[in-house]
């Protein structure tokens, strides 16, 4: 069984997808997680995100894997840099690369052979499995997705970013992902579109549970 989740940042795709996909028993997959990964190996290693003959010898060499809720990039743990501000403000560039996708992709699908999975991004129902048995897509208005994100940031300690500022960085990820060549962020034309700004966390996991069916 393959489950697809997509939809813009801060929408609340990662805490709703693990919560499912350890209800359900199946692996998580965060695709986000995996350009930002990317994005962070050619920031430290100077990668230029025009030189195509670079990028494609580095992606060579980059394996990403994941265990629990760690994200590791060529054995080394990753988790909390792939979250900083410079990561977020570069992954967008480095998703919109044709041969960062298509390794991403490849790699996607590989891991997601032979097993039930949950993936979340913004290309999963219309690119990585468009034959998904389910798609949703899940929004949430700008400022709702702002304030959670804010909030989050709260709760890490960081104090110093303001809400405005979390703001400008969703609305511009939005529009590259939205506006980008290689497979934009869209929702699927079959997948069910799910506006959480009202939901609770719990609300949205449980409406998704109850179209997919619970763990026999
Ligand atoms: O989901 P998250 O916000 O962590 O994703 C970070 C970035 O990775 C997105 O803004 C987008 O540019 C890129 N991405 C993508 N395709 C996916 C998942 C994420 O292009 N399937």
């Amino acid at each position: 069984m393959i489950i697809a989740i997509d939809g813009p940042a801060g929408a609340g795709k990662s805490t709703i997808s693990k919560l499912i996909a350890n209800r359900l028993g199946i692996m998580y997959i965060d695709t986000g997680a995996m350009y930002r990964a990317v994005t962070y190996y050619f920031l430290q290693n100077d990668v230029k995100f025009d030189d195509k003959d670079e990028i494609k010898s580095s992606l060579d060499k980059i394996d990403i894997d994941f265990d629990r809720d760690k994200v590791y990039l060529c054995n080394q743990d990753v988790t909390s840099q792939i979250r900083s501000k410079i990561v977020n403000e570069n992954v967008s560039d480095v998703s919109a690369i044709d041969v960062v996708r298509e390794k991403m992709v490849d790699m996607q699908r590989l891991m997601s052979k032979k097993k039930s999975v949950l993936l979340d991004g913004r290309d999963i129902g219309t690119v990585v499995f468009p034959s998904a048995d389910y798609k949703f897509y899940l929004t949430a208005s700008v400022d709702v997705r702002a304030k959670r994100r804010y909030l989050e940031e709260q709760n890490k300690g960081n104090i110093n970013i303001s809400i405005e500022e979390i703001k400008k960085s969703i609305e511009n990820r939005d529009f590259i992902d939205s506006n980008r060549k290689i497979s934009p962020l869209k929702k699927a034309d079959d997948a069910l579109e799910i506006d959480t700004s009202d939901m609770s966390i719990d609300e949205v996991v449980n409406k998704v549970i109850n179209i997919v069916g619970e763990k026999d």
